[in-house]
């Protein structure tokens, strides 16, 4: 799926805030509703069940308002973002809707789509309990435009403990890319599939690619890359978009006819050994009855064990919402404590407040609440945060095109071609 620019919103959000709004939070004739209309891609299992949690703490707290869940499946968002920009370009948004923080907020900022939540921040305090950089990262001009219901760590290496026992493999608290590979080669050997993938969504082989470069190139050589200070040329990333074409020789046939959560269910059930995906796969595998440490174990994917890659999940509200008050109590009730914990714990992310006790989360995201403290953060360019929605396309099209044909040399010019644009 495109992304398609922007531009025409500028020109409908004008004419949409000064006209009467046609959103979920308005009735004809401008009269107020006490409907709120809740965009996002969260169908699968767990983000389903933790987005109910959020829309249920609202409506306890508001009795009487109607929400419309109004999810478009497709893992990563493709999909949803093609309906949202839609939506936007054709002045009929959500009263509010999920995103990132960083790069991709930015056209809605740009185009001043985005109601402004610095006093819902005031009234909560919440600059006294979430980490500035993070509220910077939704911020223009010092106002702050999003509430983030969590953030996930994006490179995880999850795997199946009794498929990985079978082969003689045992692992510790990381794995080297080294041992990772011996361990992938031993599962060939025993005729099992070493890795899941299931990228009928493209973001899922992007995440895989992501990863890999990460771990190859460190925080600080990842941010040059994404920050266009390292050419995709460079030996290093070559290196690493070669071994993930090798890790691609190594995962199930079946992998385009999977969705991201298929694939983390294939693995839980014993078809192969690892899967490499965002911490949301956690939510999936307890949503699915596996047994954090029993069942499953994790270390960061190799090679980055010192970094969290951030995948920030953002709620912004729409400025021509026809119940902007109505509105900013939803963005409350998502960064109220009770949310903040319900929502994480089926998410499998961590909170983002600082005030909100982990110890009733699983022994994962306890470890990751730690992690996220203490790790050096980058934000990931798969989910749009650390470059424009042009670069995150033309990524997702060279990692397609790479998928089918191997061709190295193509793919790194492709983004050299889309990182000088
Ligand atoms: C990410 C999002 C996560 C998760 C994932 C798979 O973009 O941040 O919350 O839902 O997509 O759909």
């Amino acid at each position: 799926m495109r992304r398609t620019s922007l531009w025409l919103a500028a020109l409908t959000a004008v004419t949409a805030l000064t006209a009467t709004a046609c959103g979920g939070g308005s009735a004809a004739g401008g009269h107020k509703t006490d409907k709120v209309e809740v965009f996002s891609w969260w169908t699968s299992g767990s983000e389903a069940a933790a987005l109910n949690a959020l829309i249920d703490n609202f409506k306890k707290a508001n009795p009487g308002v109607t929400v419309r869940n109004a999810a478009v499946s497709g893992g990563g968002g493709s999909n949803a973002q093609q309906v949202l920009q839609t939506r936007l370009v054709g002045g009929n948004p959500p009263d509010t809707w999920q995103t990132h923080p960083g790069k991709a907020m930015g056209e809605v900022l740009d185009n001043g789509l985005a109601l402004d939540l610095t006093d819902v921040y005031t009234a909560n305090k919440w600059n006294s309990s979430m980490p500035k950089p993070l509220i910077d990262a939704m911020s223009r001009n010092g106002k702050v435009y999003g509430v983030l219901t969590g953030v996930h760590r994006g490179n995880v290496l999850w795997f199946n403990k009794k498929v990985l026992a079978g082969a003689g493999i045992s692992v510790g608290d990381h794995l080297s890319r080294q041992e990772f590979d011996w361990a992938l080669a031993k599962l060939r050997a025993k005729g099992r599939t070493p890795l899941c993938l299931g990228d009928k969504d493209i973001f899922a082989s992007a995440e895989v690619l992501e990863n890999v470069l990460v771990g190859r190139l460190g925080a600080t050589g990842w941010e040059r890359l994404v920050g266009g200070r390292t050419h995709w040329s460079d030996p290093e990333v070559r290196a690493a978009v070669k071994e993930y074409t090798g890790l691609l020789g190594r995962v199930n046939s079946d992998h385009s006819a999977l969705t991201w959560d298929q694939a983390v269910k294939r693995m839980a059930d014993g078809g192969c050994g690892f899967n490499t995906m965002g911490d949301w796969a956690y939510g999936e595998l307890i949503k699915n009855g596996q047994h954090d440490g029993e069942d499953f174990g994790y270390v960061p994917f190799p090679g980055s064990e010192d970094v969290f890659v951030t995948v920030g999940d953002v709620f912004v509200a729409s400025a021509s919402s026809g119940n902007p008050d109505l509105v900013k109590r939803w963005i409350a009730s998502v960064g109220s404590k009770e949310s903040q914990l319900a929502f994480n714990k089926a998410k499998g992310s961590t909170p983002v407040r600082t005030d909100v006790d982990v110890s009733s989360l699983g022994a994962y995201q306890q470890a990751a609440a730690q992690d996220f403290r203490h790790k050096t953060l980058v934000s990931t360019l798969v989910h749009g945060e650390a470059t424009s929605p042009g670069l995150q396309q033309a990524f997702f099209d060279a990692v397609n095109q790479l998928n089918s044909n191997n061709d190295i040399d193509a793919f790194v010019k492709a983004l050299d071609g889309a990182a000088q644009k």
